[in-house]
């Protein structure tokens, strides 16, 4: 298989990954199956996994190792038909392990011990231990206490001077802000912080990478980036997905604002908004981003988010030329649910650099198509010379497409070709996959590589998880314990949302714009 030129650049000039054993607990999850396991299948195609790599599926199921094996083959299949090879499949397999116990019990974990430590004196993993934790999370805390419980949070005693012992804490990160700090508090009574990678898949994206160096890489960007020149920004994560596969026992407990806002649209949000950071180091980054979450205007009480956030669920449509269910009639959603399946928000930032420019974010199931895009919309210039002319009054957007079709892409106001004056509106279109030959690589393999490696740049931060909590909570709170909540909102299965989200922009005399 071809080599990835993206991994490959990055791997010269950032920190290598080192050998680790990977211990996943969750493993016979989808998340393991679908993301982490092909990840790294992938990885290892590309000749980018480091050598020694050993990985431990850790799960309640009674499984052997070949039938783990299988099912994680199974679905290589399935997903990447075009990748699956047998050979590199069996080489990549024979280091895939599967160690069964319950969560709770302490003798598994050093059953885990055990096993971690007959891997290590075959020299496997190089006595570093990554335990990545992707499991109900109503088990993180079990987990991580009995690490610490079994030794396993420490590097063993016999290990090199450099070897480490890390931990992947999965989303979600808490439920609100009490139940975040008291995880947080559990992560660090067992881990460092600085061995603590909490995962935001979204920053993984190489398309949301590129945000900053759009900013901070070209000199003709930068000097716009404020209220002076912009007039507002859109964030749009739109999907053509309801509950399928059984999605709906989790959704219904969480709703857009908690399952998407909370964590990647408000990293998104930072990114964009962000003071330059003094470098690139992983704090010297997130120092910034947490500063933005700090500036977010609280909204405090139920006028304020009925006036800033419309909250809407799906009644039965069409999708994708499919029928589609109202929400409250999905499998596992409680018919008198009360959880939106989309939200739309007005959000301010109070600082220096945004103070007057609002920030539109939006996030539904059910939509039309799979899409996620943020729009920076500049303001017009002054209305003096083509402000008769047909077609002047449309505005420059800088257009950053996360996913599909990843790419950056600037309108402008062009003259029509002809005698007369006339002006439409064109666009400049920069496409990853033609400029780059190929697409991007998935978000997990860049975000296991980076543990590996020791590089917590895209992770998210105890102080940034709390301070999205922070705002996220007031919300949650005008619409579950206000006396009068503002209301919930419809909107048909296959349409671009509810028309009180329209409302929200046309109230300032803007629209969304049409993906
Ligand atoms: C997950 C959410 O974090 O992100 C899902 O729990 C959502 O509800 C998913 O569908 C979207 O990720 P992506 O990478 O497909 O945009």
């Amino acid at each position: 298989m071809e080599s990835n030129p993206f991994l490959e650049e990055d791997l010269d000039i950032r920190n290598r990954p080192e050998s680790c054993i990977l211990v996943i607990f969750g493993a016979t999850g989808d998340l393991t199956h679908r993301k982490l396991i092909p990840a790294l299948y992938n990885l290892a195609a590309e000749g980018n996994l480091p050598p020694g790599l050993k990985v431990i599926g850790f799960a309640r199921r009674e499984k052997s190792d070949a039938v783990f094996r299988d099912g994680l083959e199974k679905v290589i299949k399935e997903i990447s038909p075009a990748t699956y090879n047998q050979r590199l499949w069996e080489s990549f397999s024979q280091n895939v392990f599967y160690h069964q116990s319950e969560f709770q019990d302490l003798e598994g974990y050093e059953g885990l011990r055990t096993r971690l430590e007959q891997i290590e004196a075959e020299g496997g993993g190089s006595g570093n231990r990554l335990f990545y934790v992707a499991s109900a999370p109503e088990f993180f805390d079990d987990i991580l206490l009995h690490l610490r419980d079994a030794g396993l949070n420490k590097v063993a005693a016999n290990a090199g001077a450099d070897a480490w012992a890390r931990a992947v804490v999965e989303k979600p990160f808490g439920t609100d802000l009490v139940t975040a700090k008291h995880l947080n508090r559990v992560v660090n009574d067992t881990f460092h912080e600085s061995d603590t990678y909490r995962i935001d898949h979204y920053l993984g994206k190489e398309t949301a990478q590129n945000i900053m160096v759009l900013r901070f890489a070209n000199a003709i960007f930068e000097p716009l980036w404020n209220n002076r020149h912009i007039d507002h920004v859109q964030i749009t994560c739109a999907e053509n997905l309801g509950m399928e596969g059984g999605r709906g026992a989790y959704y219904d407990t969480a709703g857009a604002l908690r399952d998407m806002v909370q964590n990647h649209l408000l990293q998104l949000l930072s990114l964009i908004a962000m003071e330059p950071p003094t470098d690139l180091s992983a704090d010297g980054v997130r120092d910034e981003k947490v500063k933005v979450l700090r500036s977010l205007r609280p909204m405090s009480g139920a006028d304020e988010v009925g006036a800033n956030v419309v909250r809407a669920q799906y009644t039965a449509g069409v999708v994708d030329g499919k029928e589609a269910v109202a929400y409250r009639r999905e499998d596992r959603v409680n018919p008198g649910s009360l959880t939106e399946s989309f939200v739309a928000l007005r959000i301010h930032i109070d600082n220096w650099r945004w103070e007057g420019v609002p920030f539109y974010v939006r996030m539904g199931k059910q939509l039309p198509k799979k899409a996620t895009e943020i729009s920076i919309h500049f303001k017009q210039p002054p209305a003096v010379l083509f402000n008769t002319v047909p077609g002047a009054d449309s505005e420059n957007v800088l257009v950053i497409r996360i996913q599909p079709n990843e790419g950056i892409s600037l309108r402008m106001q062009s003259k029509l070709p002809g005698p007369a004056l006339r002006m439409e509106s064109v666009k400049m279109d920069f496409q990853y996959a033609t400029s780059f030959g190929k697409g991007s690589p998935e978000a997990y393999e860049r975000l296991l590589l980076d543990a590996m490696a020791g590089d917590a740049t895209l992770f998210a931060r105890r102080d940034e998880v709390e301070n999205a909590w922070k705002f996220i909570d007031e919300i949650e709170h005008a619409w579950h314990k206000a006396e009068t909540p503002p209301k919930m909102a419809e909107y048909p299965a296959g349409s671009w949302g509810p028309q009180e989200a329209d409302e929200l922009l046309r109230q300032d005399g803007r629209h969304w714009r049409r993906l």
